[in-house]
């Protein structure tokens, strides 16, 4: 019989050979025809398969949410310091998404793997926070530099009060509100975060879809495809950032003096 050469390179996600081009086997035409949007396209190249309405709408929720947050962040900081040093949009857009990491925007990969380990062991908040205390791992999803207890992160709220309406279960998002609360009995500035939110609604969402294995849901947690989220979403702001100092004809930044400590 034939014998098939091998080939350097595997793909499972997208074929352009044939008449019209394909996400995870579904035609072009099929994607336009039936108005299919930004959520949809990520859970068939992301997920490769169609997941229903409520997650793809939870999908866009997340990147609309992420797609910006001021100037003062570390990614837009970036990004505007490169456009006024005379850069080029794609120079400019990843010197903020460099920043992308465990402390800012890159946490909720971690924020899964650490919720998800213990909440399926049953631990309950203290054993979970003070075990992290006792590692010196500072608890992904938890802490903001500008929110507080009083002051919690609307997005927050927002995405949570939408699983709380669409999802089947909440199982997860409830254990990170309970370790919320403890951890916002310890410091006013422990609050769960937009990577913690997303990270622990994204294991619901895995979790009660119906449509992962329990195999493919570690492996999702495992491989870390959930910062992807907020590296999609951040460069809309970031690419915004880079056009409005552009426009603005912002000149080079130059950081003021008196705003460093020269020490020895
Ligand atoms: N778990 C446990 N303790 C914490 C945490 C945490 N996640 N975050 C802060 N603390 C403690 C610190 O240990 C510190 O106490 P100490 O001075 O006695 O050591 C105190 O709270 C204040 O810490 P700061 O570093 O001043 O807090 P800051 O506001 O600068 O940090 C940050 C904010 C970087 C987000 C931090 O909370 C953190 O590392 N969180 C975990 C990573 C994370 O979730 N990042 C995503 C943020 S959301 C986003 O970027 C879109
Ligand atoms: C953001 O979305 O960029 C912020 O939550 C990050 C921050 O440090 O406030």
């Amino acid at each position: 019989g034939k014998v098939r050469a091998p080939t350097h390179i595997v793909c499972t996600i997208s074929d352009v050979r044939g008449e019209e081009p394909c996400y995870a086997g579904v035609p072009m035409s099929s994607i336009v025809e039936q108005g299919y949007g930004v959520g949809d396209v990520i859970s068939l190249l992301w997920f490769k398969r169609s997941l229903p309405r409520y997650c793809t709408h939870f999908i866009e929720i997340c990147i609309v949410l992420c797609a910006d947050h001021g100037p003062c962040i570390s990614g837009a900081h970036n990004t505007i310091v490169t456009a006024r040093a005379g850069k080029d949009l794609v120079s400019s857009l990843v010197s903020g998404l460099l920043t992308i990491g465990p402390r800012f925007g890159g946490a909720i990969d971690d924020s899964a793997r650490y919720f998800k380990d213990a909440c399926d062991k049953n631990l309950t908040p203290y054993e979970f926070a003070e075990s992290m205390k006792k590692k010196g791992i500072r608890v992904p999803g938890i802490g903001n530099r500008t929110k507080k207890g009083g002051n919690k992160d609307k997005r927050v709220e927002l995405l949570q009060r939408f699983a709380r309406t669409h999802f089947p279960s909440v199982k997860y998002m409830e254990y990170a509100m309970q370790v919320e609360a403890y951890t916002l009995s310890k410091a006013n500035n422990l609050v769960l975060n937009v990577d913690g939110a997303i990270g622990t609604l994204f294991l619901d969402l895995l979790a009660g879809s119906g449509m992962f294995t329990k195999q493919e849901i570690d492996e999702i947690v495992e491989i870390g495809y959930l910062n992807g989220l907020f590296v999609l979403a951040r460069s809309i702001g970031l690419i915004g950032h880079t056009f409005d100092q552009k426009r603005l004809k912002q000149l080079l930044y130059h950081h003021p003096w008196e705003d460093v400590l020269y020490a020895k």
